[in-house]
């Protein structure tokens, strides 16, 4: 069935993979944490943001696949808190990369059911892209279909510092008391409230690390890593992943259930 929704594709690799995923084990969020374009474009004698250049066309592909095989959520790592340490150049062209993935990409979004969140403290970003950012979330804000959480300006302590923070305020404006404070209210303080947690969280590059993503999201997520670089993170590879998830036996602490 998939095989004739699935990305309009040839690609003989990606249909044997589409054919071994079940529709029945989906992972309902997908986390990536988009590494490696850097050493992507050094291997290649280009410039770094060359390689960021080219992760822009993987990351619309994955979209398009994770859209064909009705997975509900996805949230990828495009910038984090931490980030910012880098050279002023390579900053300043990827949020410059951000607003122009933005302005050419939303209306494919909208018309693939597309519902797109940008996740992390928008506030620190230009006033210019915090603008275009409330537009696309506008535009896409009734969409049914994949919800794509963009996580720019992220970090996963931050983000559980400003929920403690809400919560602190709701106490002291006697909103909530402190009894009140349980799991599912921190949840639904987080920038990814009323989403499932992580099922399955994805990296690429060879590195085997969190890098201060989703946290608290992640507790029992299945981890996937690969040495592909982003820009040569295909669907086929997406498809790998996910039908590796498949086969994991997930124990959330209890016993195996066989
Ligand atoms: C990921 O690729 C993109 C961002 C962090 C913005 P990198 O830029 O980290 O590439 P490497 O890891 O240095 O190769
Ligand atoms: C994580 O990659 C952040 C993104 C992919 C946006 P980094 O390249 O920043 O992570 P470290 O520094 O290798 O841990
Ligand atoms: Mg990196």
């Amino acid at each position: 069935m998939w095989k004739k929704i699935f990305c309009k594709t040839e690609n003989k690799r990606e249909t044997a993979k589409l054919n071994e995923i079940s529709a029945d084990l989906l992972p309902s969020h997908i986390a990536i944490i988009m590494d490696g374009n850097g050493r992507w474009a050094q291997k290649r004698g280009l410039p770094r943001k060359a390689g960021h250049k080219k992760g822009v066309d993987s990351l619309r592909e994955i979209v398009k696949a994770a859209c064909s095989i009705n997975i509900k959520f996805l949230t990828v790592y495009a910038f984090s808190t931490e980030n910012w340490k880098r050279p002023t150049a390579e900053v300043d062209f990827l949020m410059k990369l951000f607003s122009v993935y933005l302005d050419s990409e939303v209306e494919e979004m909208d018309k693939n059911n597309v519902r797109l969140k940008f996740v992390g403290c928008l506030t620190e970003l230009s006033g210019e892209l915090q603008s275009q950012i409330k537009k696309g979330e506008k535009k896409t804000a009734d969409n049914t279909g994949l919800g794509l959480n963009i996580a720019v300006n992220y970090g996963a302590r931050d983000e559980i510092v400003m929920a403690a923070r809400n919560i602190a305020q709701r106490v002291l404006s006697r909103d909530i008391e402190i009894k009140d404070i349980n799991e599912q209210l921190l949840d639904d303080s987080l920038y990814t409230a009323q989403q499932p947690p992580v099922d399955l969280l994805i990296r690429t590059s060879g590195d085997m690390r969190i890098s201060n993503f989703l946290l608290w999201q992640c507790a029992y997520a299945e981890l996937w890593f690969t040495e592909k670089n982003w820009p040569e993170f295909m669907p086929e590879d997406f498809l790998r992943a996910i039908n590796d998830y498949q086969k994991r036996d997930r124990r959330f602490g209890g016993l195996e259930d066989k």
